[in-house]
């Protein structure tokens, strides 16, 4: 291989390999505070909800929440995310299930 042929598989290389990566809690942190859905909540319709609206900090923190697993806490988010038609693919979704793993839940994954 010539040496420019190398730095090229280098490079392609190392832009791939995040892909491969673990869910990104970064851009997960995105977003969750970002997405925007049309929704009708409790009578008011909203153009611009997204999760923050349904859910305060204290929501995924109260003693009696139903995600007690990280495989939990994936599928809530999937859950949410079907059933609002928020249309984020299955690595949104586990970027958004890395955010709040990392401010909240806290599990071992
Ligand atoms: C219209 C209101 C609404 C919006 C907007 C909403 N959710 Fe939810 N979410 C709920 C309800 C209701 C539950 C409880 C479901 C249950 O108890 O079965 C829930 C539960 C959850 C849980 C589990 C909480 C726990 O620990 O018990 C997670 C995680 C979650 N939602 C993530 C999200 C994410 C991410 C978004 C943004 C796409 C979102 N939700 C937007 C209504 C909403």
């Amino acid at each position: 291989m010539s040496y420019r042929a190398s730095i090229a598989a280098l490079i392609l290389l190392t832009s791939v390999a995040p892909l491969s990566n673990a869910a990104d809690a970064e851009s997960g942190k995105e977003l969750y505070h970002e997405v925007e859905i049309e929704r009708t909540i409790r009578g008011i319709e909203y153009t611009d909800a997204n999760c923050v609206t349904c859910h305060e900090a204290s929501f995924y923190q109260r003693s009696d929440r139903k995600v007690t697993t990280y495989a939990k806490l994936e599928a809530f988010v999937e859950g949410c995310n079907t059933n609002l038609d928020v249309g984020w693919f299955p690595e949104d979704v586990s970027d958004v299930a890395a955010y709040l793993n990392r401010e909240y839940y806290k599990f071992e994954k």
